[in-house]
């Protein structure tokens, strides 16, 4: 079962710009930004408490954040859900009914590894559920 919210993600069409404006907006600079080819995003994140809040720019036209952002404009894409272990998670949701988008999952942010439930099951919300690496020394 999720164990908290991992991160709530808003797609953006200027990363620098938007970087700079939630840097103002919650005083603090972006702990971490990564490119993450696998899913043609590049990323900043914020913490906010236990919470981070990941800013997503599309890295070309195909990526799903850039289709995103044509469509529905900048806004929230999707809210990461925190699990242990991902395969028992998604073969629990798939048992409850839930479709994903993909069958296995991927490669995200941080080495984490992520799938996403298709947001026709989840009442037009885009959730993604996420297995982080465990931390070292922490
Ligand atoms: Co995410």
């Amino acid at each position: 079962m999720p164990e908290k919210i991992a991160h709530i993600a808003i797609a953006v069409k200027d990363l620098k710009a938007a970087k700079e404006l939630f840097s103002k907006l919650l005083g603090a600079e972006a702990y971490h930004e990564e490119d993450v080819a696998r899913q043609r995003v590049r990323t900043a994140m914020f913490r906010v408490g236990q919470v981070t809040i990941e800013l997503l720019e599309g890295t070309d036209e195909g990526s799903p954040v850039t289709k995103f952002i044509a469509k529905r404009g900048e806004g929230i894409h999707h809210i990461s859900l925190e699990v242990r272990d991902i395969e028992a998670e998604i073969a629990r949701l798939r048992n409850e009914g839930f479709a994903f988008v993909h069958d296995r999952p991927e490669q995200g942010a941080n080495n984490s590894r992520v799938a996403f439930l298709h947001p026709r099951s989840t009442n037009g919300v885009l959730i993604e559920i996420s297995e982080h690496a465990q931390p070292r020394g922490r």
